[in-house]
Parts: structure tokens; sequence; C-alpha cells
């Protein structure tokens, strides 16, 4: 195969938002492939906040992304080529394709192996990266971590988005009182006409403290927490005695990770003591055995029609990746954010 790679490699550890130069698009020749391995056509990547911590040098749970290395990053793809059994050409796979155009599946390289996904497919491809992909399972874990109980008010943070929406849909699915938050009055509208929450608190308005405090009379007694920052204290203030935390992110702090100084601290994390409150913080990676129970447990509420599930696609060549960062980081997504750069063969 005579193909040329396209990739992003990371060329500078950004400060603050992700800026022009940080990144470099690089033309690269694809060697030829050996015994155990394939190679993969991107044909979607995943937009993820964590990306950009990623590309900071911080204690993370993964190591950052090297200088000069490809921009690490998951995505859905084919088979194009192949010298391994596992992967035939044409099979969809998904997994750690990165920021490129064309990627070497090679077992010992890539952080972990590419899944075959299932053939015919049951879902839409993009599905394999939001309900049915890491992201559902992410809210799937983080909802029975809080421990969900019927008549419960549950908030959920950036809740329009990929893992929130479905966070907030398993929770009423449990018989809790669910309160999105989300940005703009447009998304609020969604958050409760369409994904069916029974409230939701425009974070933009000016009284966004208020509304939250009249969505839930009668306090909050699981936060599913996409956000942290200034909207996580005040969800704090509202906790009630032996309320549960699922800290399964911090968007609003990500663009200050490795040099921003916008960073203040939680100011109410005593909360937690007064409340006799617990808070698990908690990662999808560490639940790998129990992945399979998730996508079962989310694709039969799909299939009843039970779970909504909601994509922003972009599309576009890899170019526009860092682009679609930032709009992850603008909220101009609802649902799961995905940039299709190539066609199925
Ligand atoms: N623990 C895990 O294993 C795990 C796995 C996946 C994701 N996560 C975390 O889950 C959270 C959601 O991720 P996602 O992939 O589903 O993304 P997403 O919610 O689809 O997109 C991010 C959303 O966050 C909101 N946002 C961005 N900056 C904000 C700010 N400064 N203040 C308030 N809201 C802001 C925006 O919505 P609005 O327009 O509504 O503001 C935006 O649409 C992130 O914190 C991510 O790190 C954790």
């Amino acid at each position: 195969m005579s193909d040329n790679n396209r990739a992003f490699r990371l060329r500078r550890r950004p400060t603050g938002q992700l800026a022009p130069g940080d990144l470099e698009l690089v033309t690269e020749p694809v060697a030829p492939l050996r015994d155990g391995q394939a190679l993969v056509r991107t044909l979607m990547l995943s937009l993820d906040p964590t990306l950009r911590l990623w590309m900071s040098d911080i204690r993370g749970y993964m190591p950052p992304v090297g200088l000069d290395d490809v921009m690490r990053g998951l995505g859905i793809g084919q088979v194009v080529e192949s010298r391994r059994d596992d992967l035939p050409v044409g099979a969809f796979v998904s997994g750690w394709t990165g920021w490129q155009e064309l990627c070497l599946a090679d077992d010992a390289v890539l952080e972990a192996p590419f899944n075959v996904l299932p053939a015919p497919l049951p879902a839409p491809l993009t599905a394999f990266l939001g309900a049915l992909g890491h992201t559902g399972i992410t809210a799937y874990i983080g909802i029975d971590l809080g421990a969900v109980q019927p008549g419960e008010t549950v908030v959920v943070s950036a809740a329009a988005g990929a893992v929130g929406s479905i966070a907030g849909q398993l929770a009423k699915a449990r018989g809790a009182r669910v309160v999105g938050i989300a940005g703009g009055p447009e998304k609020v509208r969604h958050v409760v006409d369409v994904l069916g929450f029974d409230a939701c608190v425009d974070h933009r308005a000016d009284d966004w403290r208020e509304q939250l405090d009249a969505a839930t009379p009668d306090g909050i007694d699981v936060d599913f927490e996409n956000v942290g920052g200034e909207i996580m204290d005040h969800v704090f203030m509202r906790l009630n005695i032996g309320a549960r935390v699922a800290l399964c992110g911090m968007i609003s702090q990500y663009n200050n990770s490795g040099g921003g100084d916008q960073w203040v601290g939680q100011v109410n994390i005593g909360q937690l003591i007064m409340q006799r409150a617990t808070m698990a913080g908690f990662l999808v990676l560490d639940y790998a055995e129990r992945f399979e129970e998730a996508i079962e447990a989310l694709a039969g509420m799909l299939g009843e029609g039970r779970l909504k599930y909601d994509e922003t696609v972009m599309d576009g060549g890899l170019e526009l990746m860092p682009d679609a960062l930032g709009a992850l980081f603008e909220g101009t997504n609802t649902g799961k954010l995905v940039l299709r750069i190539g066609e199925p063969a």
C-alpha cells in the first residue's frame, strides 16, 4: 500500500485553550505491513474533554502525550489491509486510532487492541463512540456508583452532552427526579422536552443559582458531576445529608491544566463533611469487566425506545480536529460530538 498518512503531532503543550502551533498536521509515508500488523483507515474520531488533559504534562490517569507524538484519541475505523487473522479487511473496529487517517494496528505499539464491531452493525457507527461506546458506559457506571434511588433528586451537569444526556435518562429510568444543567435556552428546552429530564437550569443565565435552587426544592441526593468549578460549588450547597457525588469530570477546569491561571479550587468542598456526603471519582477505563453488561443494558433501552440517543456529527477532514475540540469547550454540541473524516469502503 503506497498511501501516505496524515496525522496531528503534538509539538507544544497548550497553555489555556488549544492554540495554532500546539499541534502540527504532517504527511508521512506508511511503511509496508509486517506479520501481526493491520492497517486501519480512520472513519470518525471521538471528541472527548480529556483530550485536552492528555496534552498537558500534569499528574493524570495516563501519561501525557509525548511531544512530537501523534495525538492520542479514540475513533472508529475500517481495516484496509491486514496480516493478522483477527482483523480481516473490511471489518469495522473501535479503539485508539489517534488523530490520524491511517493507523497501524500492532498490539506491541497501541495502548490497547482494537475491538472488532459486530456484523451486521446493530446501530450506526457513531453510536459506538456514544451511547454504545465509552461515553454511554461512563454514564451507566456513574449512575450506578451514585446508587440512585426512586424519588431522589439527581443533578446532572453538562446535561445536554454525551455523558450527561445518557446519565440523566438512566437516573430517570431508576425513578429519580432529574435536574439538568446546560448552557443556553435551546439546550435547556432540549434536555426537558426531548431527553425527558424534569427540569433544567441554564448556567449561562445570570440567575442560574436561583434557577438551581428553585429546581431542587428538596435538595440534591445525587450529583453526577461533569463540570466542576463554580457550578459544582453551588450544587454542593444544596446537597442533602447522605448525598452521593459521582465525580465524572470537571471540564470547566481542563483548559487551566498546564499553565492556566483560572483555577481557584472548590470553595464549598466542606459540605461533604457537613452533609456526611460521599464523593467518588471514577474512570470508565477501570470498569472493563462491566463493559458488556453496560452495553447490553444501553442497547436494550435504545432498542425499546426508552433511551434517546443524541449526537453532533461534524463532517470534514482531519484538519478540523483542533476546531472540533474547541467546540466541546464552547458547548456547541448536543450529545456525542464526532468528527467524520472518511467513508466506509
Ligand atoms: N470519568 C470518566 O471515565 C469519563 C469518561 C468520559 C467523559 N468524562 C467527563 O464527562 C464530562 C462530559 O464529557 P462528554 O464527553 O460527555 O462531553 P460533552 O458533555 O458532550 O461536551 C462538553 C460539554 O460541557 C459543557 N461545558 C464546557 N465547558 C464548560 C464550562 N466551562 N462550564 C460549564 N459547562 C461547560 C458544554 O455544554 P453546555 O453548552 O451545556 O455548557 C459542552 O457541550 C467531562 O467532564 C469529561 O471529562 C469522564
